[in-house]
């Protein structure tokens, strides 16, 4: 081989699939990310914004360049997660939340005779989902006849350490709640600006966490993993979803992105509850003769 045929065989693993599968193993050494779990024809189109971004014509010269620049690294994992998202996104799914999935779980409860009400926003971005669940779930204590006997922990988690930071602050420029409730009780104004209210930030813990790895989280009632499924390979979807499947309580919800779903037959026990709003439910729990709840029956 001489040496242009060495430069031209250089050149196209620069710009081809072998260049991008070198330019993701070095990301994944610095930054601990897997990005090979994301779909292929989405990571081409974001790294390739980045890269005329920072004027590298193939994948082993911006690997060169994230190698020279570690920020680059990180604002290409900003670009990745997309932050995309709003105060009860999907309207409808949030009215099946609020009049069906919650008042389940309440059920639930009071039949086995605990009060502590415990949910994941997997992929939380800035915050908005995990601060629409906990008003929600305030809304229906507020009914109860002890509301202060029930405690709320919702652990909301994404990689993108940015959108965490306005997660945690909880400054909107806008915001909403469902017909019914009144948003003072739950925003204070200040100037342009909707400050999520003391209230409603206590039971949110923003965690800095990558989906694929399973988190220390067990018993949960309700997960909410809504638009992030649609990046991953279709492999990566079914270990979240197995993931998710061991968080979860017998009985426990699960609730997809509109465009997302669980394909084939009760993919690890988890079952259809409300198809349309794609919200599924672990198997696992039944009704006793009674009329109460056993968990951990099939
Ligand atoms: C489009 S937003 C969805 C936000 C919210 N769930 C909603 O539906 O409104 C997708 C979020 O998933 C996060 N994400 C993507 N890949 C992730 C991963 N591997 N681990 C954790 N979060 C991830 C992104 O950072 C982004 O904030």
């Amino acid at each position: 081989m001489n040496g242009s045929d060495l430069k031209d065989k250089r050149e196209a693993a620069g710009a081809g699939d072998a260049g991008l599968d070198m330019l993701l193993r070095q990301l994944h050494e610095d930054i601990g990310l897997n990005l090979k779990q994301y779909k292929p024809n989405y990571l081409k189109r974001r790294i390739g914004v980045r890269m005329r971004a920072t004027g590298c014509s193939d994948y082993l010269q911006y690997r060169r360049f994230v190698k020279e620049h570690r920020e680059e690294g990180k604002r290409l994992i900003n670009d990745l997660t997309i932050n995309v998202t709003e105060f009860f996104r999907d309207p409808d799914v949030y009215e099946a939340i609020r009049k069906q999935v919650i008042p389940a779980i309440m059920q639930y409860k009071r039949e086995s005779r605990t009060s502590s009400l415990r949910a994941w926003s997997a992929g939380c971005a800035t915050g908005e989902e995990p601060y629409s669940l906990a008003i929600l779930f305030q809304h229906a204590l507020e009914s109860e006849p002890d509301p202060r006997s029930w405690t709320l922990r919702i652990t909301a988690t994404d990689l993108d350490d940015k959108a965490l930071e306005k997660a945690r602050e909880g400054r909107y420029e806008s915001a909403k709640v469902p017909t019914g409730l009144a948003i003072e009780d739950y925003f204070d104004r200040e100037g342009d600006e909707y400050v999520v209210k003391e209230r409603v930030k206590r039971p949110v813990r923003f965690l800095l966490m990558d989906i694929v790895r399973q988190p220390p989280l067990r018993h949960l009632d309700l997960i909410l993993c809504r638009n992030v499924l649609i990046y991953f390979e279709r492999e990566k979807q079914q270990r979240i979803l197995d993931i998710f499947r061991q968080c979860l309580r017998p009985g426990g919800f699960l609730v997809l992105g509109k465009s997302e779903a669980i394909l084939g037959p009760s993919e690890g026990g988890l079952v259809p509850f409300s198809r349309r709003e794609r919200v599924y439910r672990k198997e696992g729990y039944q009704l006793m003769d009674n009329g109460s709840r056993r968990q951990g029956a099939r």
